[in-house]
This record gives structure tokens, C-alpha cells and sequence, in this order.
């Protein structure tokens, strides 16, 4: 069976975690698309691990597969592979698609200088090349896991790829060329580090399934940075939403048995773009300092605000939720008063859905509602009833306004700090 795990709002939701949690009761985790400008963050034991491309079941001893709709930078794997090695983790464990596709020097260069160009209408992107190397993979230009493999058409298409690139780099933006054949030794050299991990993960993951793998799929960023259900252009260039799953796994919709969002009890946002619930007040900083929000990719500091519920309910209609998972609910102990969004105030309309229409969007302001806050420390807390009455007030609004259950709950960032409110989540 096929588990699916997706960012509810725009991303850094807790979804590493939530994939170690599950990733126990999996035989194979996967991650399906995006590349190193995600970052998940997990604690065991009081240590904490980053991953930016290994799927987090790595930690969990899994089987962990980087899919075919993955970006991947080759340097960057490397050194998280033996970072991971150092941890006491089974690298013999990664698998590596052969038709993932590679972030070359190129598109982190035009990554940067694009957003430059954008000046104040800039993404403020993690600059790791995601927006050139899904262009680059969508105008047939992209160079595979796979041509890593083959060093003579690997050369001959950097040479291709240059002869259109180079032109751009210096005459456009005005930065040095770049020189094929140093690229070519440098990527090659990586091609041996890699090679033992590729193979057709199509083949593998179905082949698993029909022999009755469990298979927990772990999405990057959120809903509301899919390319096609977010907040365009303010996203990123890949679809973390669940049908992503399909598309960057070649697993079909009819292997895919629930999806779960895991969203954060307030919400967060890096990055430019629309934020209707975004505090820019003591408030605000306060959520930043006791939540630690700065970006695991990039350690910026994260935008924050109130939990918005019109966001939850386009995500549960988009990915088809059967529960969500609460993060970080910790974090609110202390507040007085807690707020959540039902609807917005839009152009002299109330509305209670989330606009397709982006200028409309960024023109919302949110109706609240308000909810009692609670003073205890409830990070040792274990089970649902031991909660206080005004968590327990909260939890259960949120799943009303979002219209899906929450099954799970995070009070702090260890392993055993998740509660389990809904048994619905079986891997076996
Ligand atoms: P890109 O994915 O680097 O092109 O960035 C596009 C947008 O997505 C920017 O607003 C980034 O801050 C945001 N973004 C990309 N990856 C993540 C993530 O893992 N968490 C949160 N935001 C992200």
C-alpha cells in the first residue's frame, strides 16, 4: 500500500518528522519531487539531522528512493550521503533514479541572477536551481541521472548545453562563461560516487508494491508552493501536491491508499508572495523565536502568523486529505488568545475559499476567529484526553474549519512527541 505525506500550507510543516514517525511501519520511503531547497529537520534522541535530498526514512534504517521527479545535485547528495554515513546510517539503502534530473553549475548561477532581475518582484527562491532545471527538463534540454553514466554523451551534452547557456551567462547577465570540460571532470568524478545507488525505480517501486511493500511517500515544500495549485508565480517549480506523487514516482493513483497533510498549528512562509494570516508585530517574532523558524536550506528567517484555515480547506480538497497532522503545537503554549482564519474580507466580498485569482489573493484580509489560549507545558503530555481543555477546543476547530480529521499531533520535536488521536494511518 502507498502512503502519502504532504505539506498542507507552504512548507516546513514538520513532514520530516511525520516521515520518521511512519516511516517504521514502512519498507521503502520516497521522496517524488523538488531537490536541495527543501530541508527536513529530525531529532532523535535529542540529535538533530538535516536532509535535503535523502528521503528521511534513511534515518529510519528504510529503504529511502530519490524518484525520477526529484532534482538532484550531485555535490550536494554526496556530502549528505556521508554526513548520513557518519550518523550511522546504511547508505547501501539509497536508491537514486536514473531519469532524476541534474541541477548543473549553470542553474544555480541563473537561479540568482534571475531573481535579480525580477528585482522587487523577485520569489526570493533558495537559489539552488529548481525554477532553470525544471525549465531546462521541460524544453527537452534537461541532463539525466542516467547520461551521468555514459561520460561520452555526458561531455558532448554539457558542450551542447553551454554553447546556449554561455551566451546567456555573459551577454544577458553578465557573469563569466563557464567551461565544459571542467564541468564534465567534476561531474564525472561524482558519477562513481553515485553509480552503485541508480537504477529504474519505476520497476522497483512497482515491483515492490505488487509484492506487497508499504511504501510511505514523503513530499517536499507545500501545497501552497505547488506550481499548479499554489500561489503562482510565488511557488516553487514542481508539484508537491498528491498527484505529484504519480507523476515523479511512475507509481499509479491506484496503488495510493491515504494521503495525510501535516500542517503547522500556526503557519509559516519563506520566501516572497501573498501571507493573508502574516504577523508583523511582537506576535509574529514571538512565534519565530520560540518555533526556531529559519529555513533549514537556507537559515532564513521565516515569515509568521496565524493558522489560516482557508488555506487548510483548498488543501484538503487538492490532495484529497484523509487527516492532517498538527505541528508544533507546543509553540502556542503561553498565548492569551489564539487566532484562526475562517474566511476572507476580499475586494468587498467575504470569502471562505481559497481565490484562484492571485491579484485577488494578494488583496485578502483575514476574518478571525478568536480561541482560548492555555499556560501549560504540554510537551510531556502523551495522550489526547491528558491534554487541556483548551487544546483539546483547539485541535478539534481546526479539523472542523479545515473539513479532515486530525489524526496526529506534534507537542515538541522529538520522536516520541507525536500522539496518534485517530488510529487511520496503517502501513500494515
Ligand atoms: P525554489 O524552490 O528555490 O525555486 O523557491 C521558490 C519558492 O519556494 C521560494 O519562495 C522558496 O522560499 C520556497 N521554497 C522552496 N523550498 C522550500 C521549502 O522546502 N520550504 C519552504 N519554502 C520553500
Amino acid at each position: 500500500m502507498g502512503v502519502v505525506l504532504v505539506g498542507a500550507q507552504w512548507g516546513d510543516e514538520g513532514k520530516g518528522k511525520m516521515t520518521d514517525f511512519l516511516a517504521a511501519q514502512a519498507d521503502i520511503v520516497v521522496r517524488y519531487q523538488g531537490g536541495a531547497n527543501a530541508g527536513h529537520t529530525i531529532v532523535i534522541s535529542g540529535v538533530e539531522h538535516k536532509l535535503n535530498l535523502i528521503p528521511s526514512g534513511i534515518l529510519a534504517g528504510k529503504m529511502s528512493v530519490i524518484a525520477h521527479g526529484m532534482m538532484v545535485d550531485p555535490r550536494l547528495l554526496i556530502d549528505e550521503l556521508e554526513r548520513m554515513e557518519a550518523a550511522g546510517c546504511n547508505a547501501s539503502l539509497l536508491r537514486i533514479s536514473d531519469a532524476a534530473h541534474l541541477i548543473m553549475p549553470y542553474h544555480k548561477i541563473l537561479d540568482v541572477e534571475e531573481e535579480r532581475l525580477r528585482g522587487v518582484n523577485s520569489l526570493g527562491t533558495t537559489g539552488r536551481g529548481i525554477g532553470p532545471a525544471s525549465r531546462d527538463k521541460a524544453a527537452r534540454w534537461g541532463i539525466r541521472v542516467s547520461d551521468l553514466l555514459r561520460p561520452e554523451s555526458f561531455v558532448e551534452k554539457v558542450h551542447v548545453q553551454l554553447r546556449r547557456v554561455n551566451p546567456l551567462l555573459e551577454k544577458i547577465y553578465g557573469v563569466d562563461p563557464l567551461d565544459p570540460e571542467a564541468i564534465s571532470r567534476e561531474y564525472l568524478e561524482y558519477s562513481e560516487h553515485l553509480r552503485p545507488h541508480v537504477c529504474d525505480t519505476i520497476l522497483l517501486l512497482n515491483r515492490s508494491m505488487e509484492q506487497g511493500a508499504s511504501v510511505l511517500f514523503e513530499g517536499a515544500q507545500g501545497t501552497m508552493l505547488d506550481l499548479d495549485m499554489g500561489t503562482y508565480p510565488y511557488v516553487t517549480s514542481s508539484n508537491p501536491t498528491s498527484g505529484g506523487v504519480c507523476t515523479g514516482t511512475g507509481v499509479p493513483p491506484t496503488r495510493l491508499s491515504q494521503v495525510i497533510g501535516i500542517a503547522k498549528a500556526y503557519t509559516t512562509r519563506v520566501g516572497d508572495g501573498p501571507f493573508p494570516t502574516e504577523l508583523q508585530d511582537h506576535t509574529g517574532d514571538l512565534l519565530r523565536q520560540r518555533g526556531n523558524e529559519y529555513g533549514t536550506a537556507t537559515g532564513r528567517p521565516r515569515r509568521c502568523g496565524w493558522l489560516d484555515s482557508v488555506v487548510l480547506r483548498h488543501s484538503v480538497r487538492v490532495n484529497g486529505l484523509d487527516g492532517i497532522c498538527l505541528t508544533k503545537i507546543d509553540v502556542l503554549s503561553g498565548m492569551e488568545k489564539i487566532k484562526v482564519a475562517d474566511s476572507y474580507a476580499c475586494n468587498d466580498a467575504v470569502i471562505d475559499e481559497f481565490p484562484l485569482d492571485q491579484g485577488a489573493f494578494a488583496d485578502c484580509h483575514p476574518e478571525y476567529i478568536e480561541l482560548a489560549g492555555w499556560d501549560e507545558d504540554i510537551s510531556r503530555v502523551r495522550r489526547f484526553a491528558d491534554l487541556p481543555g483548551a487544546v483539546r477546543n483547539y485541535v478539534r476547530t481546526v479539523g472542523e474549519l479545515a473539513g479532515a480529521p486530525v489524526t496526529h499531533l506534534s507537542v515538541g520535536p522529538g520522536r516520541e512527541q507525536t500522539l496518534e488521536l485517530e488510529p487511520i494511518l496503517r502501513l500494515r
